[in-house]
């Protein structure tokens, strides 16, 4: 028996009846963006959080303002190998509740070069709940004119309109994303199907041939019985990043690998998880409108279409690295080393945790491959991403 949000399981199982079994990049749309009842645009009810440590999941900025500080850090080095235009851009893309935007904004007002009067913040948030949650978060910065505003998604920005950093930190991992089987030697998708109430699956022929085309530009063949997910949103969202970025640097922080490791024999059941009250679970199909859907990007397509529509790779590096490389230490230096502050620097850090499940690339465009301090620690060689990516 599914259970979640009573409308949207209505919502979903009536599409299901009108159409058939509908791929489950379709159910994981209508579960986390559904316009009126999905996981991220609903209104949360009184007292409940979706991010947080009283939410279903929590994310760096929640654990320390220090990434924050960090990639403010970053962008004035990126604001000084530009030459200290005016506007200086920030777009973040896929802001939460706007805690990450609130340190790295305070974070700006440290940087030299009177950054604060040519900054310009942009915000790029899908939905209205998230905007209103962000824009709480943000309330002091709004009494700024001109300095922080939003828009709704990344393709509305004019081409090559940015100056500046475009960044994100945890946005690929909540795109829907197409689940593939490999079975009797075929690759199969999974639709959604309701059955007793409930949701069910069944495999299908592949919806799209995108998806097939997709494995067949990274080299991937799945072994039988190997089932995985295929996020076919990413690729095109990188190229509109790319389009709108006049000169400047990109920035993806997220749980992923190359598309070596993430389609590699230790993952045979692929990476989706759902995420409620802090407990990650494998069933997508209860909790349905009150739980996260993610799943670990593929970097090295991200690379490859960044490259494609013109943005170079800067390198590929771990959070643990980035953030040491930003000068971590320091800003430590000033915690006291049994305080809570301290240990929770500690967490963002930790190789096993933190410090190194989450990737981050860096892509330039219009630069002469820039020394960036969040890449001086490289972890991997230049090979991580493909043979086909320089890095
Ligand atoms: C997992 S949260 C990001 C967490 C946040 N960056 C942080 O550091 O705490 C994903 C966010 O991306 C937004 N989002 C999802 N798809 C989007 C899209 N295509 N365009 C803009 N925002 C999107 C969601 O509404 C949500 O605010």
């Amino acid at each position: 028996m599914s259970t979640g949000h009573p409308q949207l399981v209505a919502a979903i199982a009536s599409e299901i009846a009108r159409e058939g079994p509908i791929p489950f990049v379709r159910f994981m749309e209508l579960a986390l963006y559904h316009p009126q009842f999905g996981y991220y645009m609903r209104f949360p009810e009184a007292g409940v959080e979706r991010i947080g440590w009283n939410g279903d999941f929590y994310t760096s900025s929640d654990v320390h303002p220090i990434l924050g500080q960090a990639i403010a850090r970053q962008a004035a080095q990126i604001d000084a190998l530009l030459g200290y235009p005016d506007p200086f851009t920030v777009v973040e893309m896929g802001p939460g509740k706007g805690l990450l935007a609130s340190h790295v904004l305070s974070g700006l007002q440290l940087a030299p070069q009177s950054l604060a009067h040519r900054l310009r913040y942009v915000l790029i948030e899908c939905s209205p709940a998230m905007r209103a949650m962000q824009q709480r978060h943000l309330e002091l910065w709004l009494e700024q004119p001109g300095c922080v505003s939003w828009v709704e998604d990344v393709g509305s920005l004019a081409q090559e309109s940015v100056r500046g950093l475009m960044f994100s930190n945890e946005l690929p991992d909540a795109f829907p994303v197409h689940r593939v089987q490999k079975k009797d030697h075929a690759l199969w998708e999974v639709f959604v199907d309701v059955r007793d109430d409930g949701f069910v699956e069944r495999l299908q022929g592949l919806s799209t041939r995108a998806i097939a085309e997709y494995l067949q530009r990274i080299h991937v063949e799945l072994p039988e019985g190997y089932r995985t997910e295929v996020n076919l949103r990413a690729p095109g969202w990188m190229s509109q990043v790319a389009n709108s970025l006049e000169q400047g640097v990109v920035i993806t922080i997220d749980y992923g690998h190359a598309a070596e490791d993430l389609y590699g024999p230790e993952r045979s059941r692929g990476t989706l998880l759902c995420y409620h009250s802090q407990m990650a679970g494998e069933d997508p199909y209860v909790r349905v409108g009150e739980q996260d859907i993610t799943a670990h990007v593929d970097f090295t397509t991200l690379a490859t279409v960044g490259e494609q529509s013109g943005l170079s790779v800067t390198g590929f590096t771990n959070q643990m690295s980035f953030l040491m490389g930003l000068g971590i230490e320091d800003m430590m230096a000033q915690l006291a080393p049994d305080s809570a502050e301290f240990r929770a620097a500690i967490h963002l850090l930790k190789p096993e945790g933190m410090g190194r499940t989450f990737k981050i690339l860096v892509q330039h465009k219009a630069l002469d491959r820039p020394a960036l301090d969040g890449l001086t620690f490289r972890p991997f060689f230049g090979s991580a991403l493909s043979r086909h990516v320089t890095a």
